[in-house]
């Protein structure tokens, strides 16, 4: 499957869910995940992404390696609804966009 990595977090763009076939993805407060087990491969969300969030699992780096078992988790999470509609990015997008390291503050 593809997943979502560190780049989303206080962003969340959401143009990637508006393309997506499947309906896989899933919305927390300041971050997206990806449904694994609805996910199909067609990598139509990949180019949609602004700031490159979402790669495949399998090409998966040593720092995007957590991300598969994240994107799990969360999409098995009841509090993170489906998200299939755009919306506006979290308000301070532009100051976290070109920030790399946020992990930190991801919340569950
Ligand atoms: Fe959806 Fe395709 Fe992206 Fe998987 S790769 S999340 S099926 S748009
Ligand atoms: Fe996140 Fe990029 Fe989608 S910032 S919400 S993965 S468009």
């Amino acid at each position: 499957p593809f997943i979502v990595t560190e780049p989303c977090i206080q962003c969340k763009y959401t143009d990637c869910v508006e393309v997506c076939p499947m309906d896989c993805f899933v919305e927390g407060p300041n971050f997206l995940a990806i449904d694994p087990d609805g996910c199909i491969d067609c990598s139509m969300c990949v180019s949609e992404c602004p700031v490159n969030a979402i790669v495949n699992a399998a090409e998966a780096d040593e720092a995007q390696q957590p991300y598969i078992a994240l994107n799990e988790e969360r999409a098995r999470d009841p509090r993170w609804p489906r998200i299939t509609r755009k919306k506006a990015p979290l308000p301070d997008h532009e100051k976290w966009k070109s920030v790399m390291a946020k992990k930190h503050l991801l919340l569950l």
